[in-house]
């Protein structure tokens, strides 16, 4: 099993160029089954869950494979097995968003139900009320869920709490309805946004993506697509927390400022000068780091997938912060690892009161999920001496070669088998 080393202290200098989004990614190879055609996707990050993603597409029998090293093709018009199975959905809870395209296509699904994972229970329950608003049967069989119709409709889905991916099944279902749907209380976020681009390419007929009322009308077959997925937000706001953590001066590319608006904003709060260009953002600390207070919340709020980044650059502010979570349940497993690294954090609740230490000290620590390892990585960047980060199979989840992007911006990172 691989584990990263990092010898902490140097500061991070230079440019980056982040890959294409992860989250983005999985959603549009799920929308690529709703065509009998080819999709072809570029810039795909080179993750572990876009291979699992490849891999169920391949099991529902969709010709599915990396053309090269940034770019897949997916042939769907051979699927004909619209069951995803245990043994591949329980590895990525976004093998759950092919129900609404086989939904779409077949009428019918039986898709693992996916289970919990390390940052919460994380229900499925808001993606099944949204399917069965469009008429779909479920019935829950040992372990998996079935659902069946024989016609999707339109119809009004008003979700209960925001969910990404609970959005785009529906959104991805409701393109094959007949009539129109309407879901309120949709989620905002950019991957939301850039599914429904691709879905419109595809011929679909949806506006609204983007705000809270999404309104989708059924249309006839949807068509294959070329399409180039955008930049990650996450990845461009760990690397610029890690040059805040670093005190360092980075410039990271490939990514749309606009997106990332709540972060810059609470980076500009730590003290950090940042400035943004069309595609790029550069990040220069110097100065102490000013300690803040920090919710996440649904987009455009501060994003929970940049909480356990912010948090590591915290424990070494002139001061007390308090990041509360507020998407996740239980999303504070890198706490306990910062703590071996010498921060000072108390949990209460579901906030961590942040003490900042003058500086953290390098560790063995375990990564626990994919953004608590970037945390723990970010604090390792910053510490003084060696730390070894065990379990890194969950970075490599979500962050392509994230040792090597580190090491072109001067940091002293290696990967150990
Ligand atoms: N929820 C329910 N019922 C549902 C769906 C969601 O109770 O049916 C709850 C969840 O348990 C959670 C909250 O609603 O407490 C928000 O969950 P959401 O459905 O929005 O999360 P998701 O769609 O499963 C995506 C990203 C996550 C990211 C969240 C929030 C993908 C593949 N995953 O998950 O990304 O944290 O939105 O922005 O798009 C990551 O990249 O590390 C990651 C976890």
């Amino acid at each position: 099993m691989d584990r990263i080393v990092v010898s902490g202290g140097a500061e991070l200098h230079g440019e980056v160029t982040v890959s294409g989004s992860k989250n983005s990614t999985l959603a549009l190879m799920a929308a690529a089954l709703l065509p009998e055609d080819e999709t072809v996707l570029h810039n795909v990050p080179k993750l572990r869950d876009v291979d699992t993603m490849l891999e169920i597409l391949r099991a529902l029998g969709a010709k599915a494979d990396w053309r090269d090293s940034r770019t897949i093709c997916i042939d769907a018009s051979t699927v004909n097995n619209p069951e995803a199975p245990y043994d591949l959905v329980r590895q990525m809870r976004a093998s759950f968003l092919v129900l609404g395209p086989l939904m779409a296509r077949f009428g019918t699904a039986r898709v693992s139900e996916p289970g919990g994972c390390a940052i919460g229970v994380r229900p499925i329950d808001q993606h099944l009320k949204g399917l069965e608003a469009l008429g779909a049967k479920i019935q829950h069989d040992h372990g998996y869920v079935e659902a069946a119709t024989s016609e999707l409709r339109g119809g009004r889905v008003a979700f209960d709490m925001n969910t990404v991916n609970g959005t785009q099944n529906v959104m991805m279902a409701a393109t094959q309805a007949r009539g129109e749907t309407l879901i309120e209380n949709a989620a905002r976020e950019p991957e939301v946004v850039e599914l429904a681009e691709v879905l419109l390419a595809m011929g679909a007929d949806i506006d609204g993506a983007g705000t809270d009322r999404i309104r989708i009308r059924g249309v006839g077959p949807l068509h294959g697509i070329d399409h180039a997925v955008s930049g990650d937000r996450i990845e461009a706001g760990t690397m610029l927390a890690a040059a805040i953590a670093t005190r360092g001066d980075v410039m990271v590319r490939g990514v749309d400022p606009l997106q990332l608006e709540s972060t810059l904003e609470k980076l500009r709060e730590v003290g950090c000068q940042i400035e943004v260009g069309i595609d790029c953002v550069r990040a220069k600390m110097e100065g102490p780091i000013a300690p803040v207070r920090a919710v996440t919340a649904p987009f455009p709020g501060y994003p929970t997938d940049m909480q356990a980044q912010l948090m590591a650059v915290l424990t070494l502010a002139s001061g007390s912060s308090v990041v509360t979570e507020r998407v996740f349940e239980n999303r504070f497993m890198h706490v306990p690892e910062l703590q071996r690294m010498g921060a000072d954090i108390a949990l209460s609740g579901r906030s961590a009161h942040i003490r900042g230490v003058p500086g953290l000290m390098g560790a063995p620590v375990m990564a626990t999920d994919l953004r608590a390892s970037a945390g723990l990585i970010i604090a390792a960047l910053a510490a003084e001496g060696d730390t070894v980060v065990n379990r890194v199979y969950h970075i490599d989840r979500g962050y392509e070669r994230i040792e090597a992007k580190l090491r072109g911006l001067g940091a002293d990172i290696r990967r150990e088998n």
